[in-house]
């Protein structure tokens, strides 16, 4: 018996000619016992062919996301899923960029993104590209996110030139495997729950060329869809219109009126998680089918207003509620009595109240951000940080909540 011994291992191969030491390396786990399935991605192609893989593997090499017959027998999800320990080797630097960026452009990243376990990832490229700033910054995302980087080494390169970037030698690599089997790599604390976030503003049209909105960056709900998803959620995020990217690795529905924010909220229901973090708009216009005319008699138009449904109050009330709802609170004045009279009247667990203008400084668009947790018991000014910062710290609250939860459960067992 070995460490490898029935357990089954997912190779992706990229572009690089260190992909032939991949053969060595699949050799190792057949004779230590385990199996392999492999990926080979167009780069990998190149340097090793899917015949030699799969006769070494024992099974077809797997290579194309479009192939029907491929995800019929193999879909991307259940190659990832049905490995005990997922390598990359080698690990190109495009293939790195793609996970940094969560892509699924292919079907190695495919099977990456759809992953529910951190992968070891054996870098091989030219020094330069190693070293360049990109590069490096990806692999700092990639730890992160709670992956692990295996080399590379210093040595003479196939490029003719010398330096960090020579992928480890399949016995190292094999190891590295062994390594993680014996010790599995932690299983992220959020993973199997679900989390709703909602973010941005919501535009109500007051005739097709004009609307009623809050101000709202997005920036401090998509960082707690980010630091949940990291923390291992299956996060969807509701969002309004917002001039930054969908996170990484997160479902993003984009609406654009409270009306519609609702119905995707309550068709992603039942959750285990909701944090309401947009600005949603508390009333609506009644729409006007044309562009409304100026008089030319120096009156304006009434704008008839109704109001929009709540979100945060409807999902703490909902039949499938989840088992923590979070809402925030702007304020500009009376912080702590309008957060805890927010928190009765939505019916939600936490209220993250925060003055809407800090010291004179706004926090609309800022990446700062200062808060004050409101539970029914407590209150806990949070220092003034990054809204990715609180957005952590309110992920680590999350936790916390659904561990006593659970410990309560079990205790009434
Ligand atoms: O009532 P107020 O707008 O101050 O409450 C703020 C909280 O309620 C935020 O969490 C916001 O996302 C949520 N909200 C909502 N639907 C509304 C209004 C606010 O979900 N229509």
């Amino acid at each position: 018996m070995t460490e490898v011994t029935d357990k089954s291992v997912l190779l992706i191969i990229s572009g690089g000619i260190a992909a032939y030491k991949s053969l060595e390396l699949i050799r190792l786990i057949k004779k230590g016992g385990g199996s392999v399935r492999c990926i080979l991605t167009k780069g990998g192609e190149q340097f090793v062919t899917p015949l030699s893989v799969s006769a070494l593997c024992e099974e077809q090499a797997y290579t194309d996301l479009w192939s029907l017959k491929d995800e019929t027998e193999m879909g991307h999800i259940r190659l990832s899923r049905e490995a005990d320990v997922i390598i990359i080797a080698p690990a190109s630097a495009n293939l790195i960029a793609q996970m940094a960026q969560g892509r699924a452009d292919d079907l190695a990243s495919t099977a990456l993104l759809a992953s529910d376990k951190p992968a070891l990832i054996a870098p091989a490229m030219n020094v330069r590209m190693w070293e360049n700033p990109a590069t490096k910054a990806n692999i700092e995302k990639l730890k992160e996110y709670g992956h692990t980087i295996i080399g590379p080494t210093e040595g003479d390169m196939a490029c003719g030139e010398y330096g960090m970037g020579r992928m480890l030698e399949p016995e190292e690599i094999f190891v590295a495997i062994t390594g993680a089997l014996e010790q599995p790599l932690p299983k992220k604390k959020l993973t199997g729950k679900t989390a709703l976030v909602t973010s941005g503003p919501t535009y109500e049209a007051i005739d097709p060329v004009r609307f009623i909105g809050n101000r709202s960056s997005g920036k401090q709900g998509h960082a707690i869809a980010t630091a949940l998803q990291q923390a291992g959620a299956d996060v969807t995020l509701v969002t309004g219109p917002v001039n930054i990217p969908d996170p990484a690795g997160v479902k993003t529905i984009h609406i654009q009126t409270a009306a519609e924010m609702l119905k995707a909220c309550e068709d992603t229901l039942p959750a285990d998680i909701a944090v309401c973090a947009a600005a949603v708009s508390d009333w609506a216009p009644k729409q006007h089918e044309q562009k409304i005319k100026k008089r030319g008699d120096s009156s304006a138009p009434n704008i008839e207003l109704s109001e929009n449904p709540d979100i945060l109050k409807t999902i703490s009330n909902h039949k499938n509620r989840p088992e923590i709802v979070i809402g925030f609170a702007a304020e500009t004045e009376n912080l702590e009595e309008n957060g805890q009279a927010k928190l009765a009247k939505k019916g939600c667990d936490i209220i993250l109240a925060n003055l809407v203008a800090q010291d004179g400084a706004e926090v609309f668009g800022t990446d700062q951000n200062q808060v004050s947790c409101i539970t029914a018991s407590a209150v806990d000014n949070w220092a003034p940080m990054t809204k990715s910062a609180i957005a952590k710290k309110l992920t680590d609250t999350i936790i916390n909540a659904l561990n006593q939860t659970e410990t309560l459960k079990s205790a009434a067992e």
